[in-house]
């Protein structure tokens, strides 16, 4: 080797002393201030952080090459290392961890290769993947996508493996600067018809409704264009929704901040800030069960909180201070089998709360009223799929957080008892010029 040569490799070797690729071997560790992890597409960072300059330690993955750190996993959001001794390390059965310089274990993978050849690697998804180097790279015995904290990133499945009972869901940071899990998470409720749900602790505060076979019903802004693509899946084994983008050029995410909302944001490189795309909640009537059972909120009225027809308020004193959660109650009983009764077809709704909703995939749209008729129990019907009008749900009990959009939503249809049916058909008539 010539000198030049040497001294190349030598000053290189200083210009460069932290990376070292996108892979971690059980010969490497990744410390504190001493090396990073960089997707080898340059998009992605794996380091140790302290947001806001805290001296509150994580190991967490951001975008590499836009300057507002933006992270969007974090492995110890739990247990921050107090000072910089923090290192990212494999144990001997290949389960990757992280300690500090006494010893002491902040966090670890759930997952282990069981061998001696484990290699941890940050792919061009931002997906950290830990595999056995010495078999299949393609099989990961641990992966951060399975384990997100805020942040929905491209290509990952966000829901579940029906089949091991993961269930992929974001958790809100605490505050901008604390990433310990804050109260809000946001994911796939499976019960009854599967939608995604927002939660305070237990409490829901914000629903999608259910996939419509196009889009999430309560979400009539989200479309696909050359760019972003999506997909949702639901079977026996797994219901998740994905996205992907075309292009390595254009950047967004999905993520839950820390007050709740959930959004999708899109990098402006030329501005160099992120801009909002889509939200929810997104006004008033997105907050779950504003106007109570059998309530239709409607944005464009005032007060936005009105009975479904055929319903009138609970608590006409509480309705008329605006105090809409106690609902509306039905104007006449339903006739059940006497065969008295009819449904009310609403459009460019959010169908109901779904959790408690039956569904049959393979029925048509006519059969699905008859069905709903013929058990006393059933509220509403609706198709399950817009696209292809096939797939029939039936509600059960109390209709909850329904609300009308000015464009988009489904149809939905609310049984009433045929008086009340005939009146509604009566006043629409009257209204008639
Ligand atoms: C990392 O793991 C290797 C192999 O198990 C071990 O020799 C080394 O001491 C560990 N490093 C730290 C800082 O714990
Ligand atoms: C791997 O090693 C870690 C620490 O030594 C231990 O806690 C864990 O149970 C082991 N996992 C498996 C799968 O053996
Ligand atoms: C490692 O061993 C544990 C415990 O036996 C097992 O649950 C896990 O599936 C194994 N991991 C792999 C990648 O084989
Ligand atoms: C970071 O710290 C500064 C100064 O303490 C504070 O004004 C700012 O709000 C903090 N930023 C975040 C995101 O919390
Ligand atoms: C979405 O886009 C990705 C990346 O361009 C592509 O690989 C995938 O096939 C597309 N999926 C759908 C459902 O169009
Ligand atoms: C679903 O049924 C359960 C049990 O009857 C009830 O507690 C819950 O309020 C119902 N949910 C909705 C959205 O109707
Ligand atoms: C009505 O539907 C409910 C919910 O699916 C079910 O539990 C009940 O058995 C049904 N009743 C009749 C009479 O079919
Ligand atoms: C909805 O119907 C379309 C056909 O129009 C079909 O391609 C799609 O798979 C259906 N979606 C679901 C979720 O069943």
């Amino acid at each position: 080797m010539s000198q030049q040569w040497l001294l190349l490799a030598l000053l290189s070797a200083f210009a460069a002393p932290s990376t070292a690729g996108d892979s971690m071997t059980a010969t490497n560790s990744l410390s504190d201030g001493g090396g990073a992890l960089v997707s080898s597409n340059e998009l992605y960072k794996l380091d140790f952080f302290g947001p806001n300059n805290s001296n509150r330690r994580y190991l967490g993955i951001w975008y590499h090459k836009i300057q507002v750190q933006t992270i969007v996993w974090v492995a110890n959001r739990e247990h921050p290392i107090l000072d910089r001794t923090g290192v990212l390390n494999f144990t001997e059965n290949g389960t990757l961890v992280i300690l500090d310089q006494t010893g002491t274990v902040f966090w670890s993978s759930s997952s282990a290769t069981n061998t001696s050849s484990p290699v941890a690697r940050l792919l061009d998804s931002g997906n950290l993947v830990l595999m056995d180097g010495a078999g299949d790279t393609n099989v990961f015995a641990w992966q951060s996508f399975d384990h997100p904290t805020d942040t929905h990133m491209p290509g990952m499945k966000f829901g579940w493996d029906l089949r091991t009972g993961l269930n992929r869901y974001l958790t809100s940071w605490k505050s901008a600067d604390d990433p310990s899990p804050g109260d809000y998470t946001i994911m796939i409720d499976v019960h009854g018809w599967p939608q995604v749900l927002t939660r305070d602790l237990s409490v829901v505060t914000y629903r999608t409704g259910p996939w419509n076979g196009i889009r999430w019903n309560g979400v009539p802004k989200l479309t696909a264009n050359s760019i972003y693509n999506y997909t949702y899946v639901s079977n026996n084994d797994e219901v998740y929704y994905m996205y992907q983008l075309s292009s390595d050029a254009v950047v967004a995410r999905l993520f839950l901040d820390h007050s709740g909302v959930f959004e999708r944001v899109v990098w402006d490189n030329g501005r160099q800030l992120w801009t909002k795309y889509l939200s929810g909640p997104n006004d008033m009537c997105d907050s779950y069960g504003l106007c109570g059972p059998y309530g239709l909120c409607e944005t464009d009225t005032i007060p936005i909180c009105n009975c479904l027809r055929g319903f009138s308020p609970k608590s006409p004193s509480d309705w008329n201070l605006r105090e809409a959660k106690g609902g509306c109650v039905r104007n006449t009983k339903l006739g059940c089998g006497e065969g008295g009764d009819g449904f009310m077809k609403l459009s460019d709704v959010k169908v109901p709360d779904s959790s408690n909703a039956t569904v049959d995939e393979t029925m048509g749209f006519d059969e699905c009223a008859k069905k709903c008729l013929m058990n006393c129990s059933c509220t509403a019907y609706a198709t399950s799929n817009i696209s292809s009008g096939i797939g029939c749900l039936n509600w059960f009990g109390d209709l909850i957080d329904s609300r009308t959009y000015p464009n988009g939503g489904q149809d939905l249809y609310v049984r009433l008892a045929a008086s009340d049916l005939g009146m509604y058909i009566h006043l629409a008539m009257k209204q008639q010029p």
